[in-house]
């Protein structure tokens, strides 16, 4: 049985934010998210989150995680940091100590490190660019020497391309005891977590370094530009993730994915695609260029069409969809219905072939099978104070520019006058029309352009 320290107390000042670095999004969610998750995956005894500045923004952000938030008063350091969290795990646990800001570490690699023997085992990786990291020194033997900070390292250290990831797992009360010995007389004057390791080499303890395969995985941000790397890195394992599902992305690079994407066989994405929240894609579904999806589940053979802005809505059978579509929270949309250009629709359900093929506003509303919407129409949901539902009988005709003043049901069959304002319930059947009756006034006139005065 294993716990986890993550340590998350650090503004992050370089990312020049108002909310805690680890707060920062990667992938549309926060940094610190994704390694909760990760480390969740292990089933710890205890996930213990070492929080300081921005606190609150940090434990909201974290809520119904199960983690436990222990609060760094002053920023001493990691190993002060660390050394918050350990009076509450029992000293024969081992530990798994992690940054908060190192969101995109893979569940392999944190197995690796717990798998090691060792009484004191940390990540290491090979640096294209060493500097700001510590290195690790090593004997003649290639045994684990220490860490040096990088502003504390010789020239010669600074040479050292094996770098810390600031990972590293023992037993808590081997932790602890280290942490007490543990001075701040260093470049920083911070009690370093990484001094642990020479005190073990001291002990006669025995440590190992596990070098990452993939140091891409073991990067932090602390300002935007390594953010945007850290991103860069996402989007590519998030794109495999699709393709591994048998997703075609026609332009790859441009397709961005901010939550997690279920997808069946041969879905086909188009250029400039967002995927945000929790997407479900059916068989054979077509995502024209430009859309930007968030929280939506879509049948299989539902074809959106370009440029569409689909949230909180679901599809139960293949429907077709924009271009250019609003589909707000609550859309449910049925098989083989059409909602085509510059129709927005909110909390509205339509059943099996509706149609609402162009300009139209259908809010609050239930659309019976095979109705059809003219352009124009709009369900008047709202009178100034509360929202009112519409109701539209099966294979109803709404006539072009119709107002439906809702509360209203037009029903089955009924047929609505273009231009009708429809303010009460309209029969099954029959046609209503509420607009004034067209006449030709014979003998009128067209007025003439007065004289101009002499
Ligand atoms: C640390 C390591 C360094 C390693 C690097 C990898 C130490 C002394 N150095 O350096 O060897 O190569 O990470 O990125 O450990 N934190 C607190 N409280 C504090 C200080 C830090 O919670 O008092 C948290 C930060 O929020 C951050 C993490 O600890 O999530 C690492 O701190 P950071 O300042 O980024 O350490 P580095 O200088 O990068
Ligand atoms: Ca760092």
């Amino acid at each position: 049985m294993h716990e986890v320290i993550i340590l998350a107390a650090g503004e992050g000042k370089r990312m020049n934010s108002s909310r805690p670095k680890v707060l920062q999004p990667v992938g549309g969610r926060p940094m610190l998210r994704h390694l909760v998750d990760t480390v969740a995956a292990f089933e710890p005894k205890g996930i213990h989150v070492v929080v300081g500045f921005g606190a609150g923004q940090v434990e909201a952000a974290l809520a119904g995680s199960g983690c436990r938030f222990v609060e760094q008063a002053q920023r001493l350091g990691t190993g002060h940091a660390a050394a918050q969290a350990l009076p509450a795990i029992d000293p024969a646990s081992r530990v798994l100590i992690l940054p908060g800001d190192m969101p995109l570490i893979r569940g392999e690699t944190i197995r690796a490190l717990l798998d090691s023997p060792s009484d004191l085992a940390l990540l290491s990786f090979m640096a294209d660019d060493p500097t700001g990291y510590g290195r690790i020194l090593r004997d003649a033997g290639g045994r684990v020497q220490a860490i040096r900070e990088h502003r504390d390292a010789s020239e010669a250290e600074r040479a050292v391309c094996e770098v810390n990831s600031g990972v590293m797992c023992a037993r808590a009360g081997d932790f602890a005891a280290w942490l007490d010995r543990v001075g701040a007389d260093n470049a920083q004057g911070e009690y370093y977590l990484t001094d642990c390791i020479a005190l073990a080499v001291a002990d006669g303890r025995t440590v190992e370094a596990v070098v990452a395969a993939q140091a891409d995985e073991l990067l932090g941000a602390n300002d935007r530009a390594q953010l945007a790397e850290l991103e860069t890195v996402y989007q590519v394992r998030a794109r495999q993730a699709l393709f591994d599902q048998g997703v075609t992305l026609l332009d790859p690079g441009s397709v961005q994915v901010r939550g997690r994407v279920q997808a069946g066989r041969d879905v086909c994405i188009d250029a400039g695609v967002v995927l945000e929240g929790e997407i479900e894609l059916g068989d054979g579904v077509e995502i024209g260029p430009g859309c930007v999806l968030s929280d939506v589940r879509l049948a299989a053979g539902t074809q959106v069409k370009p440029y569409c802005v689909l949230e909180g809505m679901h599809s139960t059978g293949a429907c077709t969809i924009g271009p250019f579509a609003r589909l707000r929270p609550g859309t449910v949309l049925g098989e083989e219905v059409k909602i085509g250009n510059f129709v927005e629709t909110k909390n509205a359900r339509f059943s099996a072939g509706a149609k609402a093929s162009h300009l139209s506003y259908v809010g609050d509303a239930e659309v019976g099978a095979r109705a059809n919407i003219g352009a124009g129409t709009i369900t008047c949901n709202y009178d100034g104070a509360n929202k009112h539902q519409t109701r539209i009988g099966a294979d109803a005709f709404i006539g072009s520019n119709s107002a439906l003043v809702a509360p209203v049901t037009i029903g089955e069959g009924g047929t609505i006058g273009a231009g009708s304002v429809i303010s009460q319930d309209a029969p099954d059947g029959q046609l209503t029309v509420s607009r004034a009756r067209q006449r030709s006034i014979a003998g009128w006139k067209r007025p003439v352009k007065a004289a101009p005065e002499k």
